[in-house]
């Protein structure tokens, strides 16, 4: 079993190498092996390797920028998925990719279901639309899955911002009406693998119990976030709350109550977000049989990393 992973310098990237790394033959490749706005590159990478299983976790993710690099966005979030999948379609192999929330208005009074109609309001949110219907298109044993407000222990998020300024500042204004699930990379790892397991394309601890083998492979279109909701007050509020617990806090001179709620109209930004985040779980939970935790353990985790993390710095 062959796995080449994309975006190995990212968030999602660097959360999938020691999970693959134990139980495949497998390439991981970032920006200096391979520019993925050169569609060549990536054809020549996949033609030599060979893989089984593609797992994209690169993307154009700097969402205001990509007003700007109109085409280096649509390049990466549009054309390399295309190809990837279309390079995969010709070995056989099967392709993993990643989508975003990004891709509906937010108009909706309750979450999204995986069938319901894109409308993206930003570059960011259409190139990632359009990576979606190039993966769909052209590889058939394709998993897509939507995801949000991705964060790590690792990389550039909103809960690192948040403890960063923590720091520096005694008040700070957040948005609180735009509503989401705030989704850990070990979570969405998590999640994949059981997919790829259950599907019969990645060995693992699940093919050892026959009853858990699911018969028919299920490929497509799958939302994958974190259960639970919140909107990026509340969620601020419960990183400085839960980092100070921790005994994290030491150097904070914001507390939560100094954290001031504030409508999106009051922080303009270049790409318009949706208000509406929510993204419905029911098919992911139904057809892999996953356990979704709640988004609050997922920050407790990456926390209690993060701490480790600093522990070793200062020591
Ligand atoms: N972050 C979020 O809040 C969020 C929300 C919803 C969905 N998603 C989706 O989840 C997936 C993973 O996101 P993430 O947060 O892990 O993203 P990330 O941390 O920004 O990582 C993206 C990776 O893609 C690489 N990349 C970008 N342009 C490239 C190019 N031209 N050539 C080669 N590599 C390139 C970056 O390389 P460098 O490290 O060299 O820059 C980076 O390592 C993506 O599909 C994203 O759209 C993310």
């Amino acid at each position: 079993m062959k796995i080449l992973l994309f975006g190995k310098d990212g968030q999602l990237g660097r959360e999938f190498i020691p999970v693959i790394g134990t139980c495949s033959e497998f390439l991981s490749v970032g920006r200096a092996e391979c520019d993925l706005a050169d569609e060549e590159q990536i054809q020549v990478i996949i033609q030599q390797f060979k893989p089984d299983v593609i797992i994209n976790a690169s993307a154009y993710t700097a969402v205001d920028q990509a007003e700007k690099e109109v085409e280096l966005a649509r390049l990466v979030n549009t054309q390399a998925p295309t190809v990837m999948a279309q390079e995969a379609q010709r070995l056989g192999a099967a392709i993993v990719h990643y989508s975003t929330d990004y891709v509906f208005d937010g108009r909706k009074q309750s979450p999204y279901f995986e069938t319901d109609e894109c409308h993206p309001l930003s570059v960011y949110g259409s190139t990632k639309y359009l990576g979606e219907l190039g993966v769909e298109k052209n590889c058939q044993r394709h998993l897509i899955f939507r995801t949000s407000w991705v964060f790590s222990a690792h990389g550039s998020n909103f809960l690192k911002t948040i403890l960063r300024l923590a720091a520096s500042k005694e008040t700070l204004n957040v948005i609180d009406d735009q509503w989401g699930a705030p989704t850990s990379t070990g979570l969405i790892v998590k999640a994949t693998m059981t997919a790829l397991q259950r599907n019969g394309v990645v060995k693992g601890e699940l093919e050892a119990n026959a009853q858990n083998a699911s018969r028919t492979a299920n490929w497509g279109l799958f939302n994958l976030v974190a259960s639970g909701e919140t909107n990026w007050h509340a969620y601020a509020q419960y990183v400085i709350q839960r980092a100070t617990d921790l005994g994290m806090g030491s150097d904070f001179v914001l507390t939560g109550s100094k954290i001031i709620p504030i409508p999106s109209k009051d922080y303009p930004q270049l790409a318009p977000r949706p208000f509406n985040s929510r993204l419905d779980l029911l098919k992911i939970k139904d057809t892999f049989d996953v356990k979704i935790a709640d988004w609050r353990e997922g920050v407790d985790e990456e926390l209690e990393k993060i701490k480790h993390m600093q522990a070793i710095e200062n020591a």
